[in-house]
C-alpha cells in the first residue's frame, strides 16, 4: 500500500465518524497538497500523507497533552509506526512550536521530535492555513481571522496563533512565491 493510501485510511478511521467536520477540513488540506506537486517533485506524496494525518491528534482516543500536534505525532510514532518525516511534520505543523511554548510543552516537543526540512514544513503550513474548517480554500488572513473568531480571545489556541502569525504568513507567502516561479518558468 502506498503512503498516501495508508494515511487516508488511518485518518478516515480516526476522524470521519467522530469528527466529521475535522475530516472535511483534512480532505481540503490534502487537496491543497496536490496543487503543490510542481514545487515538491518526489516529496509530493509525503506532503499529501502529512496533510491527511496532521489533525488526527484531535481524535478523542488520542487526546493526551491536549496539544493536538504533539498527541498526533506521538500516535504516529508509537502506535502507527509511521515514517519519521511524517511524525516530524505533524509535530510542528503550522508553526506549532508557538503553541508548545504557550502550553509549556516546548521542551517536550523539541526533545521528542526534530524539525523536518523547511520547505516541506512550510508546504504543510500553507495547505492547513489556506483551508477552512469545512475544507474550502481561502486566503491565510481570512483563515487566521476564522480561527480567532472560533476560539475567542482568551483561548490558548488564539494566543498561539497570534504568536505564530509571522511564521504562518511568511510560510504561506514563500510557498505562493515558489508556485508562481514554477508557473512563470513553465510559461516562458
Ligand atoms: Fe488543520
Amino acid at each position: 500500500m502506498g503512503q498516501v493510501e495508508w494515511a487516508y485510511g488511518l485518518a478516515k478511521d480516526l476522524l470521519k465518524a467522530e469528527l466529521p467536520r475535522r475530516w472535511a477540513h483534512t480532505q481540503g488540506v490534502a487537496e491543497q497538497a496536490e496543487t503543490l506537486a510542481p514545487i515538491l517533485g518526489a516529496d509530493a506524496d509525503t506532503l499529501i500523507a502529512a496533510c491527511l494525518l496532521h489533525d488526527i491528534g484531535y481524535a478523542p482516543d488520542l487526546v493526551d497533552t491536549g496539544m493536538h500536534q504533539l498527541d498526533g505525532a506521538r500516535y504516529l510514532r508509537d502506535v502507527a509506526g509511521a515514517d519519521e518525516r511524517l511524525c516530524r511534520l505533524v509535530a510542528y505543523h503550522s508553526c506549532a512550536d508557538n503553541e508548545a511554548r504557550q502550553r509549556d510543552l516546548l521542551d517536550v516537543l523539541a526533545k521528542e521530535f526534530d524539525q523536518e526540512r523547511q520547505d516541506l514544513a512550510r508546504a504543510l503550513t500553507y495547505c492547513d492555513m489556506t483551508t477552512d474548517p469545512d475544507g474550502r480554500h481561502l486566503d491565510v488572513r481570512d483563515r487566521l481571522a476564522e480561527i480567532h473568531s472560533r476560539y475567542g480571545p482568551e483561548h490558548v489556541v488564539s494566543r498561539s496563533i497570534a504568536a505564530a502569525t509571522p511564521c504562518i504568513v511568511s510560510s504561506v507567502r514563500a510557498v505562493e512565491a515558489a508556485l508562481s516561479d514554477v508557473r512563470q518558468a513553465g510559461a516562458g
